[in-house]
């Protein structure tokens, strides 16, 4: 299969670029820096840059659990993982405090890169829990045993603002929000960083956004570039440089059942992706 030569995806922002260092092997690994991948739009990038950030990452050495918190299960779909048959999956581990998280982790085809899958069953999670005690904690509580194994933990967040999205939240250090540049994500921002605003104050001191990352761009059209101009200047450095342009290579990877850094390694959202992990691994320092 020959690769498509798409645009670039680095210095799309018309900024200076920032000079991100090659990230360095790690020596020893973990706790894991926990990053809730957000946004109450549907369809704008969050699971692709889950699976796609995730196993970036885990080229550059770094141990990476995914979790899938979407009933949709797409993250999982997306890795091949055949999620309506699994028996135990990451709404087993919140509901039922018997079941540990090592029966319920799975091992992709992808070195380093590690899943906690999900069903349609999680649908039901959110009325489960209401009357629990900690609600907004019991996904924290059921990563805590594994934070030490993994250098990060990315969390696929279901288009929503419900319980579970708080869950993710609240295990968090960061939050990236993969965003389109269409007028109305802009309103939905504002509601999302309220949202984190909140969960910081009463929930999680030390939850931040980590970055904003433009997604599924089209260079061609005026009203794209005008709201990337308005994303920019909202949230000035917080955007990550690398943007991640539309191209049907994506949803092929999902019929794939893998990451494009894996399906078509040299393609431009590969490297995309890889430039994505860089600017991760510095801002989080490891
Ligand atoms: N850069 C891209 N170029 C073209 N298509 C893309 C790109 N990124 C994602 N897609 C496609 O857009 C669709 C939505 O992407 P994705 O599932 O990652 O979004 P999402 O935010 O997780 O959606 P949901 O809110 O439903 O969970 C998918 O079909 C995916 O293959
Ligand atoms: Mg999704």
């Amino acid at each position: 299969m020959t690769d498509e030569a798409d645009d670039s995806a680095i210095g799309l922002t018309g900024r200076p670029p920032r000079h991100i260092p090659e990230p360095q092997p790690l020596t020893s690994h973990g706790p894991a820096k926990v990053i809730s991948m957000c946004n109450q739009k549907g369809g704008v990038g969050k699971t692709t840059s889950t699976i796609n950030l995730g196993a970036a990452l885990a080229e550059y050495g770094r141990r990476v659990l995914l979790v899938d918190l979407d009933p949709q299960g797409a993250l999982s779909a997306g890795l091949g993982v055949p999620h309506y048959e699994l028996a135990h999956t990451v709404h087993n581990l919140m509901i039922e405090p018997r079941v540990s998280i090592d029966e319920v982790l799975i091992n992709t085809r992808v070195k380093n890169l590690d899943l906690v899958p999900s069903n349609i069953d999680l649908s039901a999670a959110e009325i489960q829990l209401v009357n629990e005690v900690g609600r907004e904690q019991t996904l924290a509580r059921a990563l805590h045993p594994v934070l030490d194994r993994y250098d990060y933990v990315l969390i696929d967040c279901q288009p929503s603002l419900g319980l579970l999205t708080v869950n993710a939240l609240a295990c968090s250090d960061g939050v990236v929000i993969p965003t389109e540049c269409e007028y109305f994500s802009l309103r939905g921002l504002a509601l999302l960083t309220d949202t984190v605003d909140k969960v910081r104050d009463r929930l999680n001191p030390r939850l931040s956004i980590s970055g904003i990352l433009i997604t599924r761009y089209d260079n061609r059209t005026v009203n794209a570039r005008e709201v990337m101009a308005r994303v920019l200047e909202r949230f000035g450095d917080l955007v990550f440089d690398t943007v991640i342009t539309r191209t049907v290579r994506f949803p092929e990877t999902s019929v794939a059942g893998e990451p494009i850094t894996t399906w078509a390694p040299k393609s431009a959202g590969a490297q995309a992706y890889r430039s994505l992990a860089c600017e991760v691994i510095d801002r989080f320092g490891k």
